[in-house]
């Protein structure tokens, strides 16, 4: 099994923790668990939807042109490959 396709644990700090869908963004998770993201380009261009990753680790599925910092994800193209935290 390859091991990007499994649900992962999501922790929001000071919010909940539930599981990843296979195949859908960190962003699309964090929606259907009614979790407010600002976003805009949903592609990796933009930046405006980032967020500390506290913990854990994500793969990106396509090369993101925004700037972040290093603690730093953009949850509209990434994927968890591990239980990961966030700071929203
Ligand atoms: S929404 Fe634009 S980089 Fe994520």
């Amino acid at each position: 099994m390859n091991k990007d396709k499994q649900a992962r644990s999501i922790s929001v700090t000071n919010g909940p923790s539930f599981l990843s869908t296979p195949d859908h963004s960190i962003l699309d998770d964090l929606e259907v668990q009614g979790i407010e993201v600002e976003y805009h380009c949903r592609e990796g261009f933009c930046g405006a939807c980032r967020c500390k990753l506290i913990s854990g680790e994500v793969d990106y599925t396509l090369d993101p042109l925004a700037f972040i910092d290093d603690d730093e994800i953009l949850p509209c193209c990434t994927i968890p490959i591990t239980d990961i935290t966030l700071a929203i």
